[in-house]
């Protein structure tokens, strides 16, 4: 920022003549004739000093108040599907605050947003995750998702297989539009994953999983569980893996980093690549391999062995997802 010293006199002002703010002041202007010729203090008269002052303490000329970042995007994109969680602040009127990044990672960044109607205790706290286009970089799993999914538009196949910077953007949309359409299938199933509530672009906004200070809930990789808790996050995990199974899916990329923990119960998170276990030809290795990544987690963390039968639990999902008969 410039201090107003830096400000040529015979250009600020002029620029802004004659504008009427939303507050009904007018803006720069002539110094008017009735007025005064009025001392000069340094470079700016007092006039312009004023002037300048009262320019920097008007609200934007978009009226958004002081602190937000945005108007509510909930006119715009896709939205999440009905019926809508009481908590969600569906007001236009509403603005978004960002309060500070998650988490920033190879593919997505993930910030903290308040959206409230201002003057009213209207509020909730929302993740947002933004995809970003992976520029020079290769999305580790673009290459899975490739194989299993086959785009109508053979512009937009080639587009991305040869990596244009359109086909990186539709690539980055790609993982959004992916990550929603999947959140909204498994939500409305009853499967433990936040609320979707829009899509706009490359930004897939979520219900925040954590506390009301903005705390976000752990990740499973960071809990030291007694064994009954333990326990308990065994049964919730295999019945969400079920859940998905029944749907046809897996997460694709299970982890102890893809699970959160709120108040003892389990969310699963981070599923753009979900697996359709069938239609993909790697469907049952990426079962597989989702159901060990997890299991290690929870035989890292004692376990015991006879409670964690891997060969059963796979060919149980498999049955389940319609990959082996039942
Ligand atoms: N809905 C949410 N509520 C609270 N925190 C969240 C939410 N979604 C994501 N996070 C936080 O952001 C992190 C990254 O989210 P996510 O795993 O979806 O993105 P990612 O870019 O794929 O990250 P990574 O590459 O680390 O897997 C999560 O580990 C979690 O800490
Ligand atoms: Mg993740």
């Amino acid at each position: 920022m410039h201090s107003s010293d830096e400000v040529d006199p015979d250009d600020y002002p002029l620029r802004n003549r004659n504008r009427t703010t939303n507050t009904g002041r007018t803006r720069g202007g002539r110094r008017s004739s009735e007025q005064p010729d009025r001392t000069r203090g340094g470079r700016l008269t007092e006039e312009e000093r004023d002037l300048l002052t009262a320019l920097r303490e008007e609200p934007p000329a978009s009226g958004l108040p002081e602190d937000a970042d945005r108007w509510s995007t909930w006119d715009t994109g896709e939205r999440g599907p009905l019926p809508r969680p009481s908590w969600l602040v569906t007001e236009l009127a509403a603005v978004d605050q960002e309060l500070g990044v998650l988490k920033t990672g190879k593919e997505a960044d993930v910030e903290l947003i308040r959206r409230s109607v201002p003057g009213t205790a209207r509020e909730c706290l929302l993740a947002a995750k933004r995809y970003r286009a992976p520029d020079h970089r290769r999305f580790h799993r673009d290459a899975e998702y490739l194989e299993g999914r086959r785009m109508r538009k053979s512009r937009e196949n080639r587009a991305m297989s040869v990596r244009s910077s359109f086909g990186r953007g539709l690539l980055a949309e790609q993982w959004a539009v992916a990550e929603f359409r999947v959140l909204g299938e498994l939500r409305s199933a009853g499967i433990p994953v936040p609320y979707p509530v829009q899509r706009v672009g490359t930004e897939v906004l979520l219900e925040f999983v954590g506390d009301a200070d903005g705390s976000p809930a752990p990740r499973l990789a960071e809990l030291r569980p007694t064994p009954d808790v333990l326990e308990d996050l065994w049964i919730q995990t295999l019945s969400a893996l079920f859940g998905l199974a029944e749907q046809g899916l897996t997460h694709g990329d299970l982890s102890c980093y893809n699970v959160l923990v709120h108040n003892g119960e389990i969310v699963l998170i981070d599923l753009p690549q979900a697996v359709d276990v069938v239609a993909n030809p790697s469907g049952a290795r990426y079962l597989e391999r989702d159901v060990r990544n997890i299991t290690d987690w929870f035989r890292s963390r004692g376990l015991p062995e006879d409670r964690i039968d891997l060969p059963e639990v796979s060919r149980s999902l498999s049955q389940a997802a319609r990959l082996l008969p039942r």
